[in-house]
């Protein structure tokens, strides 16, 4: 949350407000962008032919097997522009992910006192050093290096050209990934600045002549007066490293699209930023910054960073991960062979990750071994969410919660931004405006409902019923009279300046320094400041919100700060510019869980991140404006983020910035209740928007969006468990779902809700009354709201939905059971108890599936098997008397019957402690859509139970039509332990 232009936004429009782009670089702005780019440019006019890579490998006697027994080889790598330079080629198979290949460059015996960062890895894998195969075999042939690998059914082969270097990745014999495809590869070597002149002067006018004429050492390296210093604006980066660029090429044959590189705010599907159908003309940039009213459709920057791209045809997904933390930009080419793209990075090491899928489904699960899973967060984290820059004193705070209260409208978190702090010296609450924080979060969390509940065995208490999240930013502000300052220079863990001096700039706080959280030793000092004894002024229930984490610095270049500030180790911000962001939300997240024994699962949202930061939270995408726009381009950014791995995040709901309209704020309820983070949020100069706030019919249509999460948030806590166990995401786009539907692949405006079935479009569009949404599978698919069933059909097709403000579109495919909880209490932790209502979708043969995951939501009692996890299988009966109507519901454990990425979770033990504490929740009703005959009896252990019916089309049917349903009464039957519904 920013607003640097206050004085603008009073004046202008919102029409008329928008980036400052020139406030940003582009790519001719960066020196190395401009020189790696050009190489792209000269590639692209060559004569066929004609342009060749430098660089070539050792022959095949120069191999070196890097461990005897295991996967991993080593190969000298020259450029012929400076044979005096050695490089290192070093290639890992790993053990896990069914043959993910490892290639790893650097530049080896410089004789300068420099060296390329190589710890991106440390940070975002779980494992920087992943087990290697044991069971991959290297061959030569014909100046090839050729390593087979992977499961004997996948025919993975990756074939290494030595001269000129190139590397494919095949698939039966099929190249999947060509690196150095178009002979883009350069890594700059390090040089000494004053040597490289007179190595200038002494060549001019003799240019090094490579073989056939044709080349030149300028194709490669253009000479540059900005390779030892460069200026953008007011601001001199001094970089004393010299140049240490990183281009390389990765092409994807054969296919039409490559999705991934999230943040930006661009289709999912990513357009093309050169050739004769670029969209953009600029390469997509990877450079985490505070970008202020960011546009709804570019390839700019914004605040997070995941370098991972998945290449995907109907025949086969690959993806890639680039583990570079310096400022990228990637070229995007389509041609009718492919997809190339060339990524352009500032510095660092080449360490590339080629994942092998061959379906998005393993995509997932491959990035998931590597980088980790989102962690399973608190369970009212998944709940609705109400934040304001800024609820202004604790009377404001507490009139907010009864508000909606009183509208009938639950609500578990209320969000204080950066006003309650005293001169935004987070942690101090202003005693003007906030006199008694721990009264009022007691009175928050509590809602004058008892807090503790003991069940059993004593041991388990519920969770408070609401929470409160407040804002601690990274900049400190720099006076002797704030402890954290103090503290932190006495430690001596801030940034430092090139000079050594602690770095200084601008921010909310006034002049600020900012915590190097690369410093081990500010972690154990952070984790100490949530401890309760020492921020006395907080309680179990308060939970942290980690902005402005680039870090965002008011007066510093491209609002950051300078790239040659130094961090722990020696290395630059240039280094590691992207990661800075997780190390903070990171840390923060250590702290809450060590902040109770037993912990606490932690709640941090971050606004920047990097690949590996879903494990320590949410993010959201930041300042967004509240225009119809920013509201149809989130979906394609959620959806980005998701399949990258970042599955917990959403967007400000009602845009940051403005005023939206009654029905462009409905329109953002209805999208928001299905992002899996669900928060409205909006800046000091709006308008209070609080959905209470609204006449009727807005205010009940902003409380059914809300409710309607609510109903749902069993199926929101499966997704999330799914995502926890397998690395599967939350919300998934159609490519991922049908990833033969080609018709498919370009659409990012509609998606699944996890494995549920759930069919969600959001209404982006201003006065829509119609809503296209698109089929995919030969399933009936069912209306959420008025069961009105589309029928299966074996061709793909477009159905229209009537959307008038009151509703969208939210359907469920033919096949899927979803629990849900139809009574809404004031907070989600109030509904531990209440009853469920299975919904079962008939397949068009009759048959359907869904599961339930409940532990008790705050607790790491479920890596302890606290859980229940259970499968409905609804099977049509088999005997021909009964066919078409009748069959069985049967709930059975889940957790026994896991697949190999979850073979992690602790065996199902029926006498946990959580199954018992809800041993008497009820499934109060059971729903069947797509019943088209009324069945004769529905038993439960031999007894009747009590039914109705209402006529309508079956499941099987050809033509649209009111889905008939049979609604089955009490039951009889718990959400904990086995039992069997037949009908018949
Ligand atoms: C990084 O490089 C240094 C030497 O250049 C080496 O000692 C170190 O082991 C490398 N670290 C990783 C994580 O590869
Ligand atoms: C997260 O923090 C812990 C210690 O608090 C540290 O061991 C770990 O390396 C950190 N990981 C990242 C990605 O910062």
């Amino acid at each position: 949350m920013r607003a640097f232009a206050l004085s603008v936004l009073a004046f202008a429009s919102l029409s008329a407000l928008g980036v400052k782009q020139e406030d940003f670089k582009l790519c001719h702005q960066s020196s190395f962008c401009r020189r790696l780019r050009s190489i792209g440019s000269r590639q692209a006019e060559a004569a066929p032919g004609t342009f060749e890579s430098p660089y070539s490998l050792g022959d095949p006697s120069s191999t070196l097997n890097v461990n005897k027994d295991a996967s991993s080889w080593t190969w000298p790598l020259s450029s012929s522009l400076y044979p005096e330079i050695s490089f290192e080629l070093r290639v890992d198979v790993l053990a896990q992910g069914d043959g993910i290949v490892r290639l790893r460059v650097d530049e080896v015996g410089s004789k300068t006192p420099f060296k390329r960062y190589n710890e991106t890895a440390k940070w975002a894998l779980i494992n920087p050093q992943p087990p290697l195969s044991t069971s991959s075999k290297l061959s030569h042939k014909a100046g090839k290096s050729i390593i087979t690998y992977g499961p004997s059914t996948a025919k993975l082969s990756i074939e290494i050209t030595h001269k000129p270097f190139k590397i494919a990745q095949l698939r039966n014999g099929k190249p999947e990934i060509v690196l150095n495809d178009r002979s883009l590869f350069h890594m700059e070597h390090f040089r000494i600045k004053d040597v490289e002149k007179t190595e200038e002067i002494l060549s001019e006018g003799e240019q090094v002549v490579l073989k056939g004429g044709e080349m030149d050492r300028s194709w490669f390296e253009e000479s540059d007066g900005e390779m030892f210093e460069e200026r953008f604006k007011k601001w001199t980066d001094s970089k004393p490293k010299g140049p240490e660029g990183l281009s390389i090429d990765l092409t994807f044959p054969g296919v039409e699209h490559i999705y991934g590189l999230p943040e930006h705010a661009s289709p999912l599907s990513l357009p093309a930023t050169i050739g004769s159908d670029a969209h953009y003309t600029e390469p997509y940039r990877l450079f985490n910054v505070d970008i202020f009213e960011y546009l709804a459709d570019s390839p700019m920057s914004l605040y997070g960073i995941i370098p991972i791209l998945h290449a995907h045809s109907p025949t086969s997904s690959v993806g890639v991960l680039n583990l570079v933390a310096s400022e990228t930009w990637v070229d995007v080419l389509h041609d009718k062979n492919g997809v190339k793209t060339h990524w352009m990075s500032e510095s660092g090491i080449l360490d590339l990750l080629l994942l092998p899928g061959p379906e998005p489904q393993q995509l997932f699960e491959q990035n998931a071994i590597l980088t980790g899973t989102t962690s399973l967060p608190p369970q009212w984290s998944t709940a609705y969410h109400q934040c304001r820059w800024n609820y202004v004193d604790e009377d404001d705070v507490l009139e907010v919660q009864r508000k909606f209260d009183e509208a009938d409208i639950p609500l578990d978190v209320t969000w204080l931004d950066i006003e309650y702090a005293e001169e935004h010296r987070y942690f101090d609450w202003d005693p003007k405006v906030f006199p008694s924080p721990v009264k009022m979060l007691d009175e928050v969390t509590s809602k004058g409902r008892k807090v503790s509940v003991c069940i059993c065995s004593c041991r388990w208490t519920l969770m408070q019923p609401t929470q409160m999240v407040a804002i601690v930013d990274p900049h400190i502000k720099k006076t002797d009279s704030f402890r954290i300052y103090t503290d932190a220079r006495d430690l001596d863990i801030l940034m430092k300046k090139a000079d050594g001096t602690n770095f200084e700039g601008w921010c909310w706080t006034g002049s600020s320094v900012w915590v190097d959280f690369f410093n081990p030793k500010s972690w154990d000092w952070w984790t100490k400041m949530f401890d309760f004894k020492v921020w006395k002024e907080s309680t179990p229930g308060l939970f942290i919100w980690n902005d402005m984490n680039e870090p965002s610095v008011f007066d510093g270049p491209e609002i950051t700060v300078p790239k040659d500030t130094i961090h722990y180790g020696g290395w630059e911000n240039r280094d590691i510019h992207n990661l800075n962001g997780m190390m903070f939300h990171n840390q923060t997240s250590q702290a809450l869980i060590a902040r109770e024994t037993p912990a606490k699962r932690p709640f941090v949202l971050s606004r920047s991140f990097y690949t590996g930061s879903q494990r320590f939270g949410a993010i959201w995408t930041g300042d967004n404006i509240g225009d119809w726009d920013h509201l149809a381009g989130e979906t394609a950014m959620l959806l980005s983020n998701n399949i990258g791995g970042m599955s917990f995040c959403g967007a400000d709901v009602g845009g940051f910035f403005g005023n939206p309209s009654h029905e462009l704020l409905v329109r953002w309820y209805q999208a928001g209740a299905f992002m899996p983070f669900f928060r409205a949020h909006a800046h000091i100069d709006t308008k209070r928007r609080e959905p209470y706030l609204f006449e009727e019919p807005i205010r009940g249509y902003l409380r059914d969006a809300v409710r309607l999460r609510y109903q749902m948030l069993p199926v929101w806590y499966n997704a999330f468990h799914d995502a926890s166990v397998s690395g599967a995401p939350i919300i998934r786009p159609q490519y991922a779902v049908f990833p033969k539907d080609a018709a498919g692949f370009g659409i990012d405006d509609q998606y699944y809700v996890g494995d549920s079935g759930l069919l969600i479009k959001p209404v982006t569009t201003q006065g829509a009354v119609q809503t296209e949404v698109y089929l995919s599978d030969n399933q009936p698919y069912y209306d959420y709201f008025t069961h009105k069933l589309y029928a299966a059909s074996a061709k793909p097709r477009t159905v229209t939905l009537d959307t008038p403000l009151s509703t969208f579109p939210v359907l469920l495919q033919g096949g899927s059971i979803i629990p849900i909880r139809q009574r809404v209490r004031r907070s989600s932790p109030l509904m531990w108890q209440d009853p469920f209502t299975l919904i079962v979708a008939l397949s068009k043969d009759g048959s359907a599936s869904g599961q339930l995951y409940l532990d008790d939501g705050d607790s790491y009692g479920y890596q302890n098997g606290e859980y229940i996890w259970r499968e409905f299988t609804f099977t049509p009966s088999s005997s021909s008397s009964s066919k078409g109507k009748g069959g069985s519901l049967v709930s059975s454990d889940k957790s026994s019957n896991t697949s190999e990425a979850s073979k992690d979770v602790t065996p199902y033990d029926e006498n946990n402690l959580w199954a018992k504490a809800i041993g008497h929740v009820r499934i109060e009703k059971i729903v069947l859509w797509g019943v088209g005959t009324k069945p004769s009896s529905v038993k439960v252990s031999g007894e009747d139970v009590e039914w109705t019916y209402e006529a309508g089309v079956g499941a099987s049917s050809s033509k649209a039509g009111e889905a008939g349903m049979l609604v089955v009464k009490n039951p009889g039957v718990g959400v904990v332990g086995a039992w069997e519904v037949v009908v018949d």
